[in-house]
């Protein structure tokens, strides 16, 4: 256990899903003690990871001076933000520039970056507000600038979003109602069983996998497939339904994050979420994978419904 791991977002799904995979690795947990990180190490969740024998240390990534004690002494670190908190990409963008420069100041030897793809950039302007991935890639962008030893790691549309996506109509049949067609195939990833066992990967092809973009997700199913997995696993009645954008956008809190949601959804049409090679990456990313990732069937057997 010469080296050191540290885990930001620990409390959460993806950072929570790493410390789980490392504990329990033969090879990773002989390897790696780890340091996870917590604005608040007094709370259930901090308490828990040190019950499980993690180091639990107090930070927040708006104070930069912080993060100098959660990294110092790090060999690898896993960083994720998250941009819902405050829903704003300014907000975002600085907690992840605070990671990369004391990172490249502490001589980080493998960061590994929770990313998306700037979708600005891979749409030619045509999707100019999905700003929760569009301030990920500046990170990722920001990282490589700073010369820091990085691997990206790349999430899929979270199966757990289901959860509150299929809607339970009065006569008890389920509602899936998205803005792009039923067909339309999306990378479907279980952020919290499965970041674990993609992060260990890129831990343990650390060469292979410098300045790569690992894809996570467990493959990919459309609308309709969602449905049909759904109604077969549960028994329940349930349909997809493609609402216009403009009344989707209706169905949620503000203009501002239903344009970005309704762009969100159009990148998963037009560009695979992902962007150029989409399938091929994800393929050669699983194929690095010990354990098979949580498939769309057993996400759905493990929620009540
Ligand atoms: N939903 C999707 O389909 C999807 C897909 C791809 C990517 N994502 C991205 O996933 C990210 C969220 O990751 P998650 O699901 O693992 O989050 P989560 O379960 O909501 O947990 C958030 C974690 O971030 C930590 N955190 C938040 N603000 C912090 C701060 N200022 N300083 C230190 N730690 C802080 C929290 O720690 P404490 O509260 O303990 O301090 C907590 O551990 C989002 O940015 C989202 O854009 C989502």
């Amino acid at each position: 256990m010469s080296k050191l791991l540290t885990v930001f977002g620990a409390t959460g799904n993806q950072g929570g899903s790493v410390i789980r995979t490392v504990l329990g690795h033969p090879q990773l947990s002989k390897q790696f003690r780890i340091r996870a990180i917590t604005r608040d190490p007094s709370k259930p969740s901090g308490k828990a990871l040190a019950d499980q024998g993690v180091e639990v240390v107090k930070a927040d990534l708006m104070d930069k001076s912080s993060l100098a004690t959660a990294i110092k002494g790090s060999n690898a670190v896993f960083a994720v933000t998250n941009f819902w908190e405050t829903m704003s990409k300014e907000t975002e963008v600085k907690q992840g520039r605070n990671i990369a420069e004391v990172s490249a100041e502490l001589n980080v030897e493998h960061l590994v970056w929770s990313s998306l793809p700037n979708v600005t950039t891979l749409s030619n302007g045509a999707l100019p507000n999905v700003e929760h991935f569009d301030g990920k890639a500046e990170i990722d962008a920001y990282i490589r600038e700073l010369g820091v030893p990085m691997t990206s790691f790349v999430p899929g549309f979270y199966m757990s979003n289901l959860k509150s996506a299929m809607q339970k109509g009065e006569d008890g049949s389920y509602t899936l109602a998205w803005p792009v067609p039923a067909s339309t195939k999306f990378p479907l990833f279980s952020a919290g069983t499965d970041t674990g066992k993609f992060v260990a990967s890129i831990l343990l092809h650390r060469e292979q996998l410098l300045n790569a973009n690992v894809l996570a997700a467990s493959g990919w199913w459309s609308g309709q497939e969602i449905v049909d997995t759904f109604k077969e696993v549960t028994g329940k009645k349930a349909q997809y339904a493609e609402p216009p954008a403009d009344v989707w956008k209706g169905f949620l809190p503000n203009e501002k994050i239903a344009q970005e949601m309704l762009e969100n959804f159009l990148l998963v049409r037009d560009y695979k979420y992902f962007g150029a090679n989409a399938e091929q990456n994800l393929t050669s990313a699983i194929e690095l994978l010990e354990e098979a990732p949580r498939s769309l069937k057993e996400y759905f057997e493990s929620e009540q419904w």
